[in-house]
């Protein structure tokens, strides 16, 4: 896909190397540090009690390695992982199905599970409490009530969106974790430890360079990796040195904030065009010819967090670091 932003957190189709660099152990995965060594001790005692793993729910923005730790976590439990993702699973029947591949022990993934249909979650209630599927059968008019005893075994959950879960469903994870950004250095390790798994080497200023713009996403540091390696591919560039990174980047549009186009229209537009705000987001969506939508999932919640922008009752407001970052004087536009 051409339109594909580079810099977007979320899973693209471009992305399907991720599978054969995706860490396969919690000594692998670098960084949440809080979260894998409880999940040590946890997976631990589990083992040692022979005994299925608490379910757990693991939460935070896309690309911070969920999906990953699901699959670890089954790994380091020595089981199954069986995934599902919450928009896919429409009836009872599916659940049921994937509920009936379950061995004793085994993991199954539930991705998105914030999307999961409400009745499909009260089935789920009494599976990760009691392990037991209640169903409604229905046949010649008449319905009918059945019980089917499923083996232990442990649910993972991830979702984007913690706010969306209802506290029924949230109150049945024994375990709750919330994925964090990553810093500088564990990005940069992540950046090392892919260049030697897909065998182009990058000196560490190079790594560090790429762990600076990828908004402290380990998905995104790994595609820009991966794009300044069809650089040095094409240039005849055995190995990735700070110059080749550089210029790539450069070339790929991506500031030393990890801003990328649309970010410096939209903050362009705030400052020149309103003014630095209070605007709506309707307005900045249609004077750069973007949908709100798109400005609300995936440009604005980057430039929030880095302190570009700010949320205000009356619309969205440029804040001093926008102005140093465009070189724009803040007064010159008062007057
Ligand atoms: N802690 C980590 N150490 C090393 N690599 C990581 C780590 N976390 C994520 N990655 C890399 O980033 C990529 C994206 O991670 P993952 O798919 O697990 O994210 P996610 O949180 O499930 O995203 P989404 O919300 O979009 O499903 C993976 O391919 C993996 O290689
Ligand atoms: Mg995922």
């Amino acid at each position: 896909m051409d339109n594909e932003r580079l810099l977007d957190a979320e899973e693209l189709e471009s992305d399907n190397f991720e599978a054969s660099i995706r860490p396969q152990s919690l000594k692998e995965y670098v960084g949440q540090e809080e979260i894998t060594s409880n999940l040590k001790v946890f997976i631990e005692a589990a083992k040692i009690r022979k005994e299925s793993l608490d379910h757990v729910l693991l939460y935070g923005p896309p690309g911070l390695g969920k999906t990953t730790l699901a699959h670890i976590i089954a790994n380091e439990l020595g089981v199954n992982i069986k995934t599902a993702s919450g928009p896919s699973i429409e009836k009872s029947g599916d659940l049921a199905a994937i509920l009936s591949t379950l061995e004793p022990g085994d993991v199954l993934f539930i991705d998105e599970i914030h999307r999961m249909p409400r009745y499909i979650e009260e089935i789920l209630y009494p599976a990760m409490e009691d392990f037991e599927l209640d169903l409604v059968l229905n046949s010649d008019g008449k319905s009918r009530n059945i019980k089917i005893d499923l083996p232990p075994f442990t649910l993972v959950g991830a979702t984007t969106r913690a706010g969306d879960i209802t506290s029924p469903l949230r109150d049945r994870f024994g375990i709750v974790s919330k994925l964090s950004y990553y810093s500088e250095d564990e990005l940069e390790k992540i950046v090392m430890r892919t260049s030697r798994v897909l065998e182009m080497p990058i000196s560490s200023d190079a790594a560090r360079l790429i762990a600076q713009r990828c908004r402290k996403t380990p998905r995104i540091a790994n595609r820009l990796f991966k794009r300044v390696r069809d650089f040095a591919l094409v240039y005849g560039y055995e190995s990735i040195n700070y110059d080749l990174a550089s210029d790539s980047l450069k070339r790929l549009h991506v500031d030393e904030y990890g801003l990328d186009n649309i970010d410096i229209e939209y903050l362009n537009s705030l400052i020149t065009k309103f003014n630095g705000g209070p605007v709506g987001v309707e307005t900045i969506a249609t004077s750069i010819g973007e949908e709100p939508s798109t400005l609300e999932d995936v440009v604005e919640p980057f430039l929030l967090q880095e302190g570009f922008i700010k949320r205000t009752q009356r619309g969205r407001v440029a804040c001093e670091k926008s102005y140093e970052h465009l070189k724009i004087n803040h007064y010159n536009t008062l007057f």
